[in-house]
């Protein structure tokens, strides 16, 4: 059976959790197939709030397989403790798995992630100083501890010793700090080694496997389009292949297993960290959207950068990901505004540009808007698209006339339940 991808079309936080969640319902298997613990996925439910970060968002409902896929980066003692939080709280994790092929983040990935930031000063990237980057750097650079090698601990124990003398190498020659210690380090990874050995696959073949008996596989990217080391603001991206490429490479699975590319939007933009963002608002409604949108990271706690839509970029994120269903998100966090502004070309020099450009510098690329009215009351009871505002129909209605997509569904609020589905043919063809 085909499967699902859901991938995030701007800087992150677009409700990939959410969204998940709402789709994982009706699935058999939920799969994140790139990124690590720099993720914040946000569900909630009635009181209840989860923050997953390397779990994949299926796993509240107990009869999904969750797997971290071979192409993620995992800190086992994130996961661990994402594990027993959840544990801790009557959710079963006894269908999460980890493939053997994902890389671990060591603790002096983590040092080094914080290092290079400092020491790149004011061109740092403003990461999530999780550990990524070098983590990633060290399976290109075929280098990285594999969670294979938490199953034989001698082998393990010479990776790591080869690992610590190279890095103490990079720690305190480059950055002139004090170096880290082998003994301590084994001492922590064994336990974790012992801890998540009875959830380490070969997620190869049960993904495969589970294709030929048409189990309903939903994957789950994390960060988003604009961030993929490929394709995004580079420099200013995270160190995996966000993109619906990714979920091949990922997982080591064909292009023809895939199926349904969900897109997600935001009704407007935020990005967290460094780097361009055209769209940026720096008046008082970026204020006014942060706090209504909540805009805070559930990873950092960072405040994020709020702006308007930018669908110069949004149709370059939905063509490289061969989109074909979008949902946008937090439109409820629109409903004060009396203006809502909508970026559908740059201006560069005096020069007008549709397409996104490679080298996007804030500060010679500027937004060209339409402005749309607002519709000024509350929408986030709203659950039937024909009761919307219809200055909000006309927004939702120019985003698909633009993008050339219909849009599937529309998320009012930060409930499992406060969703429009726009499409509902479409909708239950695919999630039934
Ligand atoms: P993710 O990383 O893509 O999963 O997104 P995050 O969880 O980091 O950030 C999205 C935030 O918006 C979370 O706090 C969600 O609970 C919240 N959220 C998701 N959808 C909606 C929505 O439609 N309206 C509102 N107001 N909040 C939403
Ligand atoms: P989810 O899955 C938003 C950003 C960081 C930084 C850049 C590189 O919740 O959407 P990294 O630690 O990955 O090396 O940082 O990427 N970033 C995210 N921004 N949401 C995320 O994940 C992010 N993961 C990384 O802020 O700008
Ligand atoms: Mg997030």
């Amino acid at each position: 059976m085909p499967s699902n991808v859901i991938v995030g079309l701007q800087w992150g936080d677009e409700g990939k959790g959410k969204i998940t969640d709402l789709l994982s319902k009706n699935s058999d298997y939920v799969i994140r197939y790139q990124g690590g613990n720099n993720s914040g996925h946000s569900i909630h439910i009635k009181n209840r709030n989860f923050i997953l970060h390397l779990i994949p968002s299926g796993v509240l409902y107990s009869y999904v397989k969750c797997i971290v896929g071979p192409g993620v980066v995992v800190d086992p003692k994130s996961f661990i403790q994402e594990i027993r939080d959840l544990e801790s709280i009557g959710i079963n994790t006894s269908k999460v798995f980890l493939a053997k092929r994902a890389h671990i983040t060591m603790p002096y990935h983590r040092l080094l992630d914080l290092y290079k930031e400092e020491y790149l000063g004011n061109r740092s990237i403003g990461t999530t100083h999780r550990g990524i980057g070098p983590t990633y750097e060290d399976k290109i650079g075929r280098m990285g501890i594999r969670a294979l090698d938490f199953l034989d601990l001698k082998d393990f124990s010479k990776k790591l010793k080869y690992n610590i003398d190279f890095k103490n190498k990079i720690i305190t020659k480059i950055y002139k700090k004090k170096p880290i210690i082998f003994e301590s380090i084994y001492e922590e990874y064994i336990e974790y080694a012992k801890i998540l050995s009875d959830r380490i696959i070969d997620a190869v073949y049960e993904i495969h496997d589970a294709f030929r008996n048409e189990k309903k596989i939903l994957f789950e990217g994390a960060q988003a389009m604009l961030l993929d080391i490929n394709y995004g603001t580079y420099p200013y991206v995270t160190t995996s292949s966000t993109s619906t490429g990714g979920v091949c490479t990922g997982c080591g699975i064909p292009p023809n297993f895939l199926k349904n590319f969900i897109g997600i939007t935001k009704a407007y933009c935020t990005r967290v960290g460094y780097g361009p963002f055209p769209t940026e608002i720096v008046d008082r409604v970026s204020a006014i959207i942060r706090k209504k949108g909540n805009e805070y990271g559930a990873t950092t706690k960072r405040p994020r950068r709020c702006g308007w839509l930018d669908l110069i970029a949004l149709q370059y994120s939905c063509m490289i990901n061969g989109i074909n269903y979008l949902i946008i998100t937090k439109l409820d966090v629109l409903s004060e505004l009396e203006v809502i502004k909508v970026c559908i070309e740059y201006e560069c020099k005096g020069k007008i540009l549709k397409k996104f450009p490679l080298n996007l510098d804030q500060n010679i690329i500027k937004g060209v808007y339409i402005d749309f009215p607002g519709w000024k009351i509350d929408i986030s009871h709203i659950h039937e698209y024909k009761n919307l505002p219809d200055n909000c129909k006309k927004y939702i209605k120019f985003i698909e006339d633009y993008l050339s997509l219909e849009v599937l569904l529309i998320s009012v609020g930060s409930e499992r339940n406060q969703n429009i589905i726009k499409n509902k043919s479409s909708f239950f063809k695919i999630f039934s």
